[in-house]
């Protein structure tokens, strides 16, 4: 599924092949196993055919980035929605204070997941990763606060740069 999403060479970083192994990949996948560090969320349609995956991965203490995918038979319905949803609720049990993740700028789709689970753009990397075909393609930062209670720095916007 990873691979014919991959292929579709739009919406995921993963580029086709994706059969070789990669040191990075396969360290990234144990990582989202291991409960103290992250976590897998599954969708199937039946009892084998994966459909939709999400794996989450804490980067600090209390902050964890993601990445998600579903089949292109099976978009539109919901699957999605589901992942994300159950991700930030294990996100909050987790006590994170925040979750986020990086999109294509052309992903609509995606963007509008994010957005309507309450996802913010924060800002754009410019030029940020290297394609297979040498182009650099930009990413947004998307973020969901999980924790709007805690303080902030105390210093104004009048102190900060602009
Ligand atoms: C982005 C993706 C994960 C969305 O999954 P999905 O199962 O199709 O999404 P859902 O059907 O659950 O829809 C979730 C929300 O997103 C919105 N949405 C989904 N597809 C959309 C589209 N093509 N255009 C506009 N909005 C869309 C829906 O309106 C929906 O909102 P709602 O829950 O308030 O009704 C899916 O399109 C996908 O896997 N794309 C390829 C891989 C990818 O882009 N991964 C993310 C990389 S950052």
């Amino acid at each position: 599924m990873y691979s014919a999403v991959a292929a579709e060479g739009l919406w995921i970083a993963a580029e086709a092949p994706v059969e070789q192994p990669s040191q990075r990949r396969e360290a990234w996948c144990r990582t989202a196993d291991d409960e103290a560090h992250g976590a897998w969320f599954l969708a199937h349609d039946g009892d084998t055919e994966l459909v939709g995956y999400l794996a989450v991965i804490r980067g600090g203490a209390e902050h964890a980035d993601f990445a998600m995918a579903v089949a292109a038979t099976h978009r539109g319905r919901g699957v999605g929605g589901a992942l994300l949803d159950a991700a930030v609720a294990w996100c909050r049990a987790t006590a994170l204070s925040k979750i986020s993740c990086q999109v294509w700028p052309h992903n609509g789709a995606a963007v509008a997941l994010y957005r309507s689970r309450g996802f913010l753009a924060e800002g754009r990397l410019r030029r940020h990763w290297r394609r297979r075909n040498g182009q650099l393609w930009d990413a947004i930062v998307m973020g969901l606060v999980l924790d709007e209670h805690s303080p902030g720095s105390g210093l104004t916007d009048a102190e900060m740069i602009r």
